[in-house]
């Protein structure tokens, strides 16, 4: 569609546009829309955005006003005339009740109190009541519910034309398939909201993506918007996606209904939503007099937006009166009504000046970016994976260029893109070592793959990154027992290997410096105590590949010792839930080799468990085997349902009342008699939301 030329051109064009009129009012309106053009193909089409928020906002009012200034010079195709272009084929369009309108930014307190200002103007009076909520970063989605049901979910598309997702959306556990609403007078409702996912559930998925060759996602919000668009409703099932639903856009009253009450504010509205059972943002949203507290409140916000479970990259301010957002009405790009403050980026540009290679504990190895420091949302960053060559080979990034970097939330930062437009033609491609940095033996790389491997078993970094993740706290949990000191003991010749670990000579270790009488019981005292660790920590531990947590307390439920597994052929693997081709040969290939049998025969004469006394129990059902659990207050971050039923998948069970039985009290908001009651009896552990996620994860 535009050539490279033309693109460089686009680029060039809008930072200076940014600063610099182009003459005449004409001239500069026509560069203007022809950049905004450009910009939209790029993010809405390309999915490869050229210009950040702020610049792009900074574009689009500056036509605005000179639009405004010269209504002779607006024209139907102006892109302040419409929503942007650009629907993929894949799904079938549908058409919005409502168009999906955008928001108008600001990024500062002038801002927020100048639109609050013309706020009050329009509405014509002084007594405007605002609602803030988080700005959620995912995809945007409308739903149509019709006689109680979930007849559709769309994508926003071009904000006229969506696709219809609903078989994707039906896999999304957050939303309700049904609902009773035309109970309350409504036959058709169009809700709007966001696809989101939690931090934690994306660096998870992302792990498991890694460690299978896999490139990883960029950031959680592409995971949503790539995920609602897969092919498979399977596979979105199992991406463990969430929504939070923020506007009701349109409805209709059954016959001779008359409008439900709640529904004259936006905060009645999501109050109204969540009672019927719809996530929204309840817990989140704060409703406010004054523009003055608005601004407190964003500021505040922002310092907490780590902390919270999802991505949010700013707030959302809505005029909360109904009947005034009615008279103040919308523009063909957004909502006079509401408003977003975004946050400050979290991207900033840096060089790249070299890159380094590092050796995993499976052989992988992983080129890292070495950039020059920035400060990106509080953190200096100035090494940053790029995962695999397939990923460098994609972005196409080399040596000397500069490098646009994000940091979404606490996801670890990564190179969303080399500026192609500021090479200078001294740039270097990014050569991938043939040989082991470590071991220099030749890296070999599989069919299926993107990692290359050092294939030598003994490749001295594979060897001591074994034994770390062996003593690791997920693992054997081996407290003192880090990186450092096992590097350290490794080059000493005080550990060769995982068994080594139960044979260190402490009469050597007495010698060096550092380790005194204390430190030393300490460390004997942690590799002691490791012997007695359950079976499936042990598993973990050794490091098989594609064996991660989950996998280890399955292959460990499902014996009474380890040595079982060595008859254990790929299909009797798969037969084990949730193993999957992949894992099975993998497991039975490490089961297989004569050199892992001596190692499991070496820590069994060491005294390490071997056995698993629960053979037959899923781990996931023991867990939380006989402890009981409560509920009491507003949740924020789950449905009281769900997270009953995550008490009960662990093995526990819920109790109605505060007794001398109750092992843990998980309060939500505005908690009241039973927290007291627990707080009396003093033998109940109470818990926050976040304190029992923690839980339900370990
Ligand atoms: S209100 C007419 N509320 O931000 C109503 N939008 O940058 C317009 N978004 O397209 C939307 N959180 O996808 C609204 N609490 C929230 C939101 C939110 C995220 C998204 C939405 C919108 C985009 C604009």
């Amino acid at each position: 569609m535009y050539t490279q030329e033309e693109e460089k051109n686009f680029f060039e064009q809008a930072k200076h546009l940014m600063q610099h009129d182009a003459g005449s009012a004409e001239d500069t309106i026509g560069q203007l829309r022809a950049v905004i053009l450009y910009s939209d193909w790029k993010y809405y089409v390309k999915s490869d955005p050229v210009l950040s928020d702020f610049d792009y906002d900074t574009l689009f009012k500056k036509l605005k006003h000179l639009e405004a200034a010269n209504p002779e010079l607006v024209t139907e195709d102006s892109p302040t005339q419409r929503v942007a272009k650009g629907i993929s084929e894949r799904f079938p369009t549908v058409s919005h009740l409502v168009p999906m309108l955008s928001l108008d930014n600001t990024y500062n307190a002038d801002d927020l109190a100048d639109w609050d200002r013309k706020c009050r103007e329009l509405a014509g009076t002084d007594k405007i009541e605002y609602c803030v909520e988080p700005k959620y970063d995912g995809a945007s989605i409308s739903l149509v519910y019709e006689n109680d049901q979930l007849h559709r979910g769309a994508t926003r598309g071009d904000g006229v034309m969506g696709e219809d997702v609903t078989a994707n959306i039906r896999q999304i556990r957050a939303i309700p398939l049904s609902a009773t609403l035309r109970e309350k007078g409504i036959r058709q409702i169009e809700i709007r909201g966001e696809i989101v996912i939690h931090k934690n559930v994306f660096e998870a998925f992302n792990k498991q993506r890694v460690s299978e060759g896999l490139s990883p996602l960029a950031n959680p919000r592409n995971a949503a918007s790539g995920t609602l668009r897969i092919l498979d409703p399977n596979e979105v099932k199992k991406r463990g996606l969430n929504a939070i639903l923020y506007h009701i856009s349109d409805y209709t009253l059954e016959e001779g209904r008359s409008r439900p009450e709640g529904l004259n504010t936006h905060y009645g509205s999501l109050k109204w939503l969540y009672s019927l059972g719809f996530p929204t943002p309840a817990m989140e949203m704060k409703v406010f007099g004054h523009i003055d507290e608005v601004i407190k409140y964003c500021h505040d916000f922002e310092a907490l937006r780590d902390t919270l479970p999802f991505e949010v990259d700013g707030l959302v301010v809505k005029v909360n009166d109904f009947a005034l957002q009615d008279k103040m009405g919308m523009t063909s790009h957004h909502p006079r009504w509401a408003v977003a403050y975004k946050f400050k980026a979290r991207q900033a540009t840096s060089k790249l000046r070299k890159v380094e290679y590092q050796v995993g504990r499976t052989g992988a190895i992983t080129p890292v970016a070495k950039i020059d420091p920035v400060h990106i949302g509080g953190v200096t960053v100035s090494s940053i994976s790029l995962f695999n060559e397939d990923v460098v080979r994609e972005k196409d990034v080399r040596i000397g260029d500069t490098v646009l970097v994000e940091r979404a939330g606490d996801v670890i930062p990564y190179i969303v893109k080399p500026l192609t437009e500021l090479r200078t033609g001294e740039e270097e491609v990014i050569e991938f070592p043939k040989h082991c940095p470590a071991c220099n033996s030749q890296l070999e790389k599989q069919q299926d793959e993107a990692a290359w491997r050092c294939v030598n078993i003994s490749c001295p970094v594979q060897v001591v990154e074994r034994m770390i993740h062996f003593a690791s706290k997920d693992a054997m949990d081996i407290r003192s027992m880090g990186n450092a000191n096992v590097q350290k003991f490794y080059e000493l010749g005080l550990l060769t290997d995982i068994p080594s670990i139960y044979n260190i000579d402490w009469k050597k270790v007495k010698s060096l410096e550092g380790f005194g009488e204390k430190s030393v019981s300490n460390l004997k005292q942690a590799i002691e105590a490791s012997k007695k660790q359950p079976l499936n920590r042990l598993i973990f531990g050794l490091g098989i590949r594609y064996v991660g947590e989950t996998t280890g307390k399955t292959l460990a439920s499902a014996v009474g010792d380890i040595r079982e597994l060595y008859d254990w052929n790929v299909e009797r693997l798969l037969a084990l839930e949730d193993v999957g081709p992949k894992v099975a040969t993998a497991v039975a290939d490490f089961f297989a080799k004569p050199e892992n049998r001596e190692m499991i025969q070496k820590l069994a004469d060491a005294g390490v468990n071997l056995i698993n006394v629960h053979k037959g129990q899923t781990a996931a059902a023991g867990e939380l085997a006989g402890k009981t659990f409560l509920f009491t207050g507003t949740l924020s971050q789950f449905k009281r349902s769900d997270a009953e039923s995550m008490v009960e998948a662990k093995g526990g069970s819920i109790l109605g009342s505060v007794s001398s039985k109750l092992n843990y009290l998980v309060v939500g908001a505005d908690a009241g008699s039973k927290l007291e009651k627990a707080k009396k009896l003093g033998s109940v552990n109470i818990l926050t939301e976040q304190e029992f996620q923690e839980l339900i994860k370990d």
